[in-house]
C-alpha cells in the first residue's frame, strides 16, 4: 500500500518512512526541505536499502499536489508537514496559520478528488495548554493554544473532525504529540534543527558538543519536585511505530466517517533535570548548565494518559528515556563530524 508521507524528510517524517517500509508500505517522501535537506535521502537509504526519491512540493501548492495524485495512486497520507517553531509563530503568525491550515485544506480537498480516503495528521500535545491536572486524556478539554503554532493545530482537528463527518468514506486520525527526543538506532537519521535549537535536547547535545554556550534550564521555580518543568519526552521511534498503526488502524476501519484523537506519549513524565541526569548516565558526560529565567509560554507540567493508544492502536512505547538521549548523543556526534 502506498502512502503518501509529507514533511518526509523531516525529524519524525524520516523515522515514520523507515517504519513504514519495514511493515510492508510502500511510502512517497513529499518535502519542500524548509525545514531537512536531501542528505536525509541518504540515511534512509542506508538504513532502508531503498533508494526514495523526494517530490520536492510545497504542500500549499493546490496545483502541484493534485498532479501529484494524478500520477500516483496513494491509499493513505500522513501529514507532516508544517512550521513547528513555537516562538516564530508569535512573531509571524500569519506565515503559520497561511501555512500550517493552507497545506490542510490543499490535502484534504485533492485526496477528495482522488477519493484517498486514510488520514493521519500530525497534532500536538499543546492544545492542552497548562492542564490542570495531569496527566491528560483525549478528553481533557483543549485550552487556548499558548502560540499561534499550537492553535494552528487545534483548528486543524477541527478542519478534520468536520470534514470526515461530511464526507462519507474518509477515515481519520489525529495524533498528539508529547515531546519527541532521540533518533534512529543507527545514527543515519535524526533531529536536524535549523539555527539554534529551541527545544532541550538539540540544544542539550550540541552544548555537550562544544558547539552552543552551556544549557540554560528556564527556571528552576515551578510547582515540581525539583523546580523544572515536566514533559513526556517519547523516543521518535515509538512515535514513528504509533504512524504505522495509525495506517494499519484505518486501513481495517469499516466505519464510515471515522474520526479520532489520540494521545501518543510515554504516560511517564520526567522534569528537565531529571533529563539533563540521564543523559549526564547514559553517555558518562557531566553537563555544564545554568539556571535561567522561566521561558514565557513555558507550560509547568503535562505528560499523557497513553491508555487509548494501547487500546485503540495496539501500541506502547518500547523505549526509555535512556534510550532516547543515547541515541541522540549518538547521533550529534555523527553530525559534529561531519
Ligand atoms: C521542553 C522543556 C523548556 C530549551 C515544544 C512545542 C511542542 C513540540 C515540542 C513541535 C521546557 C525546557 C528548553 C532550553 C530549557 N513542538 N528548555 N532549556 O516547549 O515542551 O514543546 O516542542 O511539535 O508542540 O510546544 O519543548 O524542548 O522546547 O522544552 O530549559 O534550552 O525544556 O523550558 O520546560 P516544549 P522544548
Amino acid at each position: 500500500m502506498k502512502i503518501l508521507v509529507t514533511g518526509g524528510t523531516g525529524f519524525i517524517g524520516s523515522h515514520t518512512v523507515v517504519e513504514l517500509q519495514s511493515a510492508g508500505f510502500e511510502p512517497v517522501i513529499l518535502d519542500n526541505y524548509y525545514n531537512s535537506n536531501e542528505k536525509v535521502l541518504t540515511g534512509l537509504k542506508n538504513i532502508t536499502g531503498v533508494a526514495y526519491s523526494c517530490h520536492t512540493i510545497d504542500c500549499t501548492n493546490e496545483e502541484a499536489v493534485r498532479t501529484l495524485f494524478k500520477n500516483e495512486a496513494f491509499d493513505g497520507v500522513i501529514h507532516f508537514a508544517a512550521y513547528k517553531a513555537v516562538g516564530e509563530s508569535v512573531e509571524k503568525p500569519l506565515k503559520y496559520y497561511e501555512n500550517n491550515i493552507g497545506s490542510l485544506l490543499v490535502l484534504l480537498k485533492v485526496m477528495q478528488e482522488f477519493g484517498v480516503s486514510n488520514f493521519v495528521f500530525s497534532s500536538s500535545c499543546t492544545v492542552y495548554g497548562q492542564p490542570d491536572s495531569p496527566p491528560v486524556t483525549e478528553d481533557t478539554p483543549r485550552k487556548p493554544a499558548a502560540s499561534p503554532y499550537g492553535n494552528t493545530k487545534a483548528i486543524c482537528e477541527d478542519i478534520i473532525r468536520d470534514h470526515v463527518f461530511s464526507n462519507p468514506g474518509l477515515k481519520a486520525l489525529s495524533l498528539r504529540y508529547f515531546n519527541p527526543v532521540g533518533a534512529h538506532p543507527t545514527a543515519e537519521i535524526g533531529e536536524l534543527p535549523l539555527g539554534v535549537p529551541s527545544n532541550l535536547v538539540p540544544y542539550l547535545t550540541q552544548a555537550a558538543a562544544g558547539l552552543r554556550e552551556k544549557l540554560v534550564v528556564f527556571g528552576d521555580d515551578y510547582n515540581t519536585p525539583d523546580g523544572s518543568c515536566i514533559r513526556d519526552f517519547i523516543h521518535v521511534v515509538d512515535l514513528a511505530k504509533a504512524h504505522v498503526k495509525a495506517i494499519e488502524l484505518l486501513n481495517s476501519q469499516t466505519e464510515a466517517n471515522y474520526y479520532d484523537v489520540i494521545n501518543v506519549g510515554t504516560g511517564e513524565g520526567n522534569s528537565v533535570f531529571e533529563l539533563i541526569n540521564t543523559f549526564e548516565e547514559a553517555n558518562g558526560i557531566k553537563l555544564a548548565y545554568t539556571v535561567g529565567p522561566r521561558r514565557a509560554g513555558d507550560v509547568e507540567k503535562i505528560w499523557a494518559q497513553a491508555d487509548k493508544a494501547t487500546t485503540v492502536l495496539q501500541w506502547t512505547p518500547e523505549k526509555t528515556l535512556t534510550d532516547s538521549l543515547r541515541d541522540a548523543w549518538n547521533w550529534q556526534q555523527k553530525i559534529t563530524k561531519k
